[in-house]
């Protein structure tokens, strides 16, 4: 491809950010426009840097308006689509089972049928691309991997409206030959990430010395990437990837959450100036999410044999990164977690205490 027009659906959160970014700073020669309906997850700061770049468009819309995806298609002609635009968070997906059916199930449903009638049967050339999550897979026990041929066992209203979704893209390439490819990841963190998910909260409440609820016994593990090399991932799936086919991205980098709890405060203690173990006094267990899986973990094989990547940071390396992020974007944190975001804590963390 020499010129193309991509658009990135969900660009304004916290993975697609790192996605638009690097598009359009790789890849001068194409237009990428940013669809993005600016839910409380979506935040334009988080692409200051890029949004005066000439190859940058950004367009606010729902992916489950039809019309609204109809004329943005006819008006941009798009020669791809990466699809990244969700509601993400699982708590949130216990609350309100039905938002997460609407955006993630209906909101992929459409824009595909959108885009199958925009490209008129003439697929070549054209691509839609979607980002999906390891949770499809369900949970694992103390041992084994997720590969693509892990049958899909989703067990929250989250993971269950993105399996759906993955179900729709695979029917869609058996049905009607439309050009997709998909992969699903393992837990991303980095900058921009919302202070609603594991890291950045805890990182929030140890600087304000706030509790650090850590669900259960803390026992439960997750496999976490570096969110840019997750982005670089989506670059080489989409351009390289095999039409019709899946690939699983991890870290190769598996915590248990009391464990990474510590080693943020034993790191956020030397950066503050406190004394060791000061910031892990705050740790606190609470009630348990319900359904809680207890250990995710990612084959990657296919995606480092087929397309040559691998995670560039050491874990260690990147929380430092993250957390100085978050130190020196205070502005940021006070924007997103003001509003709304008082209420959500409350409510969250009113029942488990
Ligand atoms: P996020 O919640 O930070 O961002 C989601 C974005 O989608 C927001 O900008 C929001 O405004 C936008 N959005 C929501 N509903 C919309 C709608 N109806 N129309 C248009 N835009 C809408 O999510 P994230 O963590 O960046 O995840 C992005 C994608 O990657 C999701 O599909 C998620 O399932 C997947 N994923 C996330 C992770 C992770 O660790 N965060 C891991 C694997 C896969
Ligand atoms: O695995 C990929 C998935 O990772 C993505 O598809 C999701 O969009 C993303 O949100 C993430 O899901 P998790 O549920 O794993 O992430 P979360 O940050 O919510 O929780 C990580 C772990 O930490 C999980 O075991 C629950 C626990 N936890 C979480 C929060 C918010 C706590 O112990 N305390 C907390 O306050």
């Amino acid at each position: 491809m020499t010129t193309s027009t991509i658009l990135i659906t969900g660009g304004a959160g916290f993975i697609g950010s790192h996605v638009v970014r690097l598009f359009v700073n790789k890849y001068p020669q194409y237009r990428i426009v940013n669809l993005d309906a600016l839910t409380y997850a979506g935040n334009l700061e988080n692409l200051k840097d890029i949004e005066a770049a000439p190859n940058y468009q950004f367009e606010k819309g729902d992916i489950t308006d039809e019309p609204a995806m109809q004329e943005l298609f006819a008006r941009y002609a798009f020669d791809g689509v990466i699809h990244l635009a969700a509601e993400s968070h699982v708590d949130r997906s216990i609350s309100d089972p039905l938002q997460f059916v609407k955006t993630n199930v209906l909101g992929t449903a459409n824009l595909l049928n959108v885009a199958r009638k925009a490209w008129a049967n003439a697929f070549s050339g054209k691509r839609f691309y979607h980002v999906s999550t390891d949770e499809v897979y369900g949970s694992l026990g103390e041992e084994g991997f997720f590969t693509e041929e892990t049958a899909y066992d989703p067990r929250s209203p989250y993971s269950a409206s993105k399996a759906a979704s993955d179900h729709f893209v695979m029917a869609y390439y058996h049905t009607y030959h439309f050009p997709v490819v998909m992969s699903n990841c393992s837990n991303n963190y980095g900058s921009h990430h919302f202070p609603e998910k594991l890291i950045p909260l805890m990182i929030n409440n140890i600087l304000n010395k706030k509790p650090l609820p850590v669900y259960g016994k803390g026992e439960n593990v997750r496999d976490w990437l570096w969110v840019e090399d997750h982005a670089k991932a989506i670059d080489l799936i989409f351009h390289k990837g095999k039409e019709g086919e899946k690939y699983n991205v991890g870290g190769f980098n598996e915590w248990k959450n009391i464990d990474l709890v510590h080693l943020l405060c034993s790191i956020m203690d030397k950066k503050l100036n406190r004394k060791e173990g000061e910031s892990a006094e705050l740790i606190t267990y609470v009630t348990d999410r319900p359904g809680h899986d207890l250990r995710y973990a990612i084959d990657a094989t296919k995606l480092n044999k087929e397309l040559g990547w691998k995670p560039s940071l050491q874990f260690e390396e990147g929380l430092e990164k993250t957390v100085d992020w978050y130190l020196n974007n205070s502005e940021w944190v006070e924007h997103v977690t003001s509003g709304n975001y008082q209420q959500y804590y409350q409510e969250q963390y009113e029942q488990r205490s």
